[in-house]
Formats: C-alpha cells, structure tokens, sequence
C-alpha cells in the first residue's frame, strides 16, 4: 500500500442504515469527474499555507473529531497545544440555543527518536441530540477557537446518510487537490470514511513524526467540523 503505488481517491455514496444494521447502496455511483494526476507528487514544503500554525499564545491545532459511540450521539474532540498542556475542557452548545455544557478530557505525550510531541487533548461530548447542529469551543485560558458539526439523523430504516471515502491521502499538492475536490463536491459529505494510510511519516528519517503534525494540521479544515472513522 505504501512507496509509489499510492492513489488517492475522494468520491461520495449514499448510503441508508437499514434495521438490521446492513449498509445498503441506494444512491451510489460516480459523483465527480476528478482523477488525480498519475505522477507522484512531491509533499508540500513545512511553510505551506495548509501547515499554518494558528495564531495566539497556546492555540489548539490539529483539531479533529470522530465518531464517540455507535449511535451517533456522542463525539471525540481531539487537539495539541504545543506552548503548554492548557485546558482539556470543550464547552459545546445547540445552535439557536444558549445552554451551554461543559465536558473535560485528558491530556497525553509521546516521544519518538529525537521527536516530542505537543500536548494532546482528548474529550468526549455526550448526550446528542440527532441531526443538530453543535458548537464546540476549546482553549481555555489562552487562545480559544469555536468550530461546529452536525450530529446524524436518528438511525432508522431508510434514513439517509451521505460519507465521503478517502484513503492513502497523505501530504502531497495532490493531497491537496484531492481533500479541496472533495470539499467543493456539490454532494456534501456529512462524514468521512477514512480508509487509512495518513501522513506517509514513515517516509523520512526516523519517521519524522513532526509530519504528524503537518498532516493534522492540513486536514484540520474537514476533520474538525465532520468525523473521519
Ligand atoms: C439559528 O441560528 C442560525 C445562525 O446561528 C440562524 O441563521 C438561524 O436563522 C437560526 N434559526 C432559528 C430558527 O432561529
Ligand atoms: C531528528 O533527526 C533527523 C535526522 O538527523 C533530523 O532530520 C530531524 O530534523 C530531527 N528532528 C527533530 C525534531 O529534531
Ligand atoms: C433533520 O432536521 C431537519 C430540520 O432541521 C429536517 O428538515 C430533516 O427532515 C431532519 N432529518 C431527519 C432524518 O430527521
Ligand atoms: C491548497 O488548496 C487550497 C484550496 O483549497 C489553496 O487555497 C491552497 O493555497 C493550497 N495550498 C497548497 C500548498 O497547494
Ligand atoms: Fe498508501
């Protein structure tokens, strides 16, 4: 799956979450003309807009969110802090509505080789309503940023629910090429089924995991407001 055989692909399938738990394929086929450029291409330099580190003393970054239960009503939100571990609380709320709730998480690191990592925050929000939109805001006591999601539908025969498939995205111009495509798709996905193979770290020394990092915060702009599974 790895070295120069990688493809990326990015296309949409609707998908309906039947009684019994099958997945059946009711709206399928091909969404979008773009192939990628069969050529390898290079990864995008550390000094990329993509890569941009956000600003303010502590700012979170990478953030991203899946899936927290099996239902649909429970969300993981994941972030690094790198100037000090900071706050692991998100305060989330409804739109159009004012209650606010709080949950707090925890905090690890790792070290790698010659690589330490930030400090990474982990928190589940809990007790969903379906189909809403939530607000969630992070970094408190520094630089705080509010993103958004939108919970699934109650699962039920014949509800509809449209995902997008990614996988070998890596961190390439035509990584780039491919998450923007998959962006711009008149057909939005409401979550990512992510296939696997991410960063392509393991492509330089000591599998420089500050490339970890990199591809966090690239994907940023998906993963922190739908979830990739
Ligand atoms: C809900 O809030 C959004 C923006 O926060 C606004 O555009 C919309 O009109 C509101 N809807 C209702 C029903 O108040
Ligand atoms: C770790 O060592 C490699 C190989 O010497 C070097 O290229 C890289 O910059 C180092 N990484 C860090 C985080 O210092
Ligand atoms: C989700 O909510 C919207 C209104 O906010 C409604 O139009 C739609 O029918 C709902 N979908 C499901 C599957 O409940
Ligand atoms: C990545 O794509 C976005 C458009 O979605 C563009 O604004 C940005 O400049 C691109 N960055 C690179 C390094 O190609
Ligand atoms: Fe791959």
């Amino acid at each position: 799956m790895r070295f120069y055989s990688c493809f990326l692909v990015a296309f949409l399938c609707v998908l309906a979450f039947d009684d019994g738990g099958f997945l059946l394929l009711s709206n399928g086929g091909i969404t979008s003309s773009y192939v990628r450029n069969e050529e390898k291409s290079v990864d995008m330099p550390f000094d990329s807009d993509v890569f941009k580190v956000p600003q303010g003393y502590n700012a979170p970054q990478q953030v991203h969110i899946t899936q927290g239960d099996h239902e649909g009503k429970a969300i993981i939100v994941s972030w690094i802090t790198v100037d000090e571990p900071g706050s692991s609380t998100v305060l989330y709320w409804p739109r159009n509505s004012t209650k606010m709730v709080q949950a707090t998480g925890h905090i690890t690191t790792y070290t790698y080789y010659n690589y330490t990592s930030g400090y990474i925050h982990h928190c589940t929000l809990e007790d969903l309503e379906s189909n809403s939109t939530y607000y969630y805001e992070i970094g408190f006591g520094h630089t705080t940023r509010t993103f958004w999601f939108v919970t699934p539908p109650e699962v039920g025969p014949g509800v509809p629910c449209t995902f997008g498939i990614i996988g070998d995205l890596g961190q390439t111009y035509d990584s780039n090429t491919t998450l923007t495509h998959y962006e711009m798709n008149p057909v939005k996905g409401k979550t990512m089924l992510y296939v696997g193979d991410l960063s392509y770290a393991d492509h330089y020394p000591y599998h420089d995991n500050r490339r970890w990092d990199s591809w966090g915060r690239f994907v940023e702009r998906s993963v922190a407001y739908q979830p990739w599974i």
